[in-house]
């Protein structure tokens, strides 16, 4: 998809269909809207008041047949109640406005710049939601059919009255542009089965990356996991003869004040190991890898808009299956930090493998530690699908990463690292065993975790909204890419 920024009149631009917006309750439509209305001789008007269209958030409407403006249709999007508006729902309206586009097979589209008029929203923030909400509504994973697949909009102009708006309005397209596209790319790769998506593809990915934008790569193998000494991840990967990969990119900043890590869980698939899962709780554990691709399209992101901090991305990759040579429940392994664990359940594995990664990033000296993982089904239970947990020992940090969490479609709620449940984690034989209660497990895993991570500031994002099960305004049933807009949009606050 291309996106334009004109300067003009929306009555004057020619493209398949034409987006204009509508707040709920509004009788006359004003601005852009009234000025198409007027052109159309009243037809939105009428709309309004046959009570075809209400304005509702996302709410989409088609007139055609348009005569006295050149576009071929106008869909008019509904903004919601002005009081409950702002930059996310923006993003909304304009994923719900290319979501029917794309539905309609139009090949060009043009809008108003939904929020910068009457709203009086920054005119940057308004056009990034605009390019970021159009690229993930009319997302969908296409890439293993074979038919029946609709064309892309090919380009989508905004048009603006307003000249001294024009490169604000560039500056946050291309911001939203790259945005969106990193979680559309984050949504391939976690949408992509098991069969294809495996560790290696993991690393053979992430090496691109590295060519692409010129960041440092290293790639560990089975052979070199063991010898490093990250036997937790090595552990985990024992039951499947597909092999592990520790996946490290660094991201230099020519001025950078600090450097932040970010880690991403990147089981490609979880059986569970011998703490089996169920039939129907292993279908989907091919999505257990979002954390990882949340932090591969965060370093796409920074290749592109070059935040003025340093990045170390790592990316524990492995499969947790069943097998002669997989762990059994109680076995003991020493971590890369130091400390003994017991695996009294091989199907909390992802805190394993993390706790391996923060343990690394807490070696090379980094100022920040962000783990983002798939970590627990009681976080789902808690959260529902739409909201991702997050669990800190920063105010500041938790609070960044949900401020940039909601202008990028996200999420994220603050859960408590609660002291009291570290003694479930204690051991008969270890330093800790992996699981603890079943109670509080998104907290329990969190503390896990903490446990490897010093004294250095930490975050941790369970990833509840990974996949949803539904269509929604930002997200076709599937992967959601969270995490991606928030790593992004947090690194270049720095
Ligand atoms: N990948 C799962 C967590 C998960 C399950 C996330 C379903 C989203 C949907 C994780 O590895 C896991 O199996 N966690 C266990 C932990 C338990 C054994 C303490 C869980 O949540 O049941
Ligand atoms: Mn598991
Ligand atoms: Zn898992």
């Amino acid at each position: 998809m291309e996106f334009n920024v004109v300067h003009g009149s929306l009555t004057r631009q020619p493209s398949d269909v034409l987006i204009v917006n509508l707040f709920e309750g509004v009788k006359t439509p004003g601005g852009g809207t009234g000025a198409v209305d007027k052109a159309l001789d009243g037809a939105i008007t009428s709309l309004i008041e046959d009570g075809d269209f209400e304005g509702k958030l996302g709410e989409t409407i088609v007139v055609r047949g348009c005569k006295g403006i050149p576009a071929k249709r106008v869909m008019l999007v509904g903004l919601g109640k002005s009081g409950d508006f702002g930059v996310p729902q923006v993003m909304r309206a304009a994923a719900a406005a290319a979501r029917k586009s794309h539905e309609l097979k139009a090949k060009t589209a043009a809008s108003i710049l939904h929020g910068a008029g009457i709203a009086g929203l920054p005119a940057f923030d308004c056009a990034k939601a605009v390019a970021q909400g159009t690229i993930l509504g009319a997302y969908e994973y296409t890439r293993l059919k074979t038919q029946d697949v609709k064309a892309q909009i090919e380009t989508f102009t905004i048009v603006e009255m307003a000249s001294e708006k024009i490169s604000e309005i560039e500056r946050g397209a291309r911001v939203g542009e790259v945005v969106g596209e990193a979680v559309a790319w984050a949504r391939d790769l976690i949408n992509g089965p098991s069969n294809y998506v495996d560790p290696s593809y993991l690393a053979e990915v992430a090496r691109e990356l590295a060519d692409q934008f010129g960041f440092e790569c290293r790639v560990r193998d089975r052979k070199e996991i063991e010898e490093s000494g990250m036997a937790l991840v090595a552990a985990v990967s024992r039951g499947s003869s597909v092999e592990p990969r520790f996946i490290e990119l660094k991201y230099d900043a020519p001025n950078a004040g600090k450097t932040v890590a970010i880690v991403g869980k990147g089981v490609t698939f979880d059986a569970g190991g011998y703490c089996l899962k169920s039939s129907e709780g292993m279908y989907g554990m091919k999505d257990d890898m979002a954390g990882a691709a949340a932090v591969l399209a965060a370093m796409r992101g920074v290749g592109k808009l070059k935040p003025n901090v340093s990045v170390l991305a790592l990316v524990p990759a492995v499969e947790n299956l069943i097998g002669a040579t997989a762990i059994h429940p109680g076995d003991v392994f020493k971590s890369y930090g130091g400390k003994t664990v017991e695996i009294n359940n091989t199907d909390a594995e992802g805190r394993l493998i993390i706790a391996d990664a923060v343990a690394y990033a807490r070696e090379q000296k980094v100022d920040e530690i962000i783990d983002l993982a798939t970590l627990t089904g009681a976080c789902v239970v808690a959260l529902g699908r739409g909201i991702s947990g997050i669990l800190s020992t920063s105010d500041k940090l938790a609070e960044s990463l949900i401020d940039a969490g909601k202008v990028n479609g996200e999420v994220l709620w603050r859960l408590p690292l609660y002291d009291d449940y570290k003694e479930y984690l204690k051991s008969d034989v270890a330093d800790l065993k992996n699981t603890g209660s079943k109670d509080g497990g998104a907290i329990n895993g969190a503390l896990f975790i903490r446990e490897f991570v010093g004294d250095i500031e930490w975050a941790h994002i369970d990833l509840s909204a990974a996949v949803v099960d539904k269509d929604t305004d930002l997200a076709r049933k599937g992967a959601t890419g969270a995490g991606t807009g928030a790593l992004i949009g947090y690194l270049m606050s720095l």
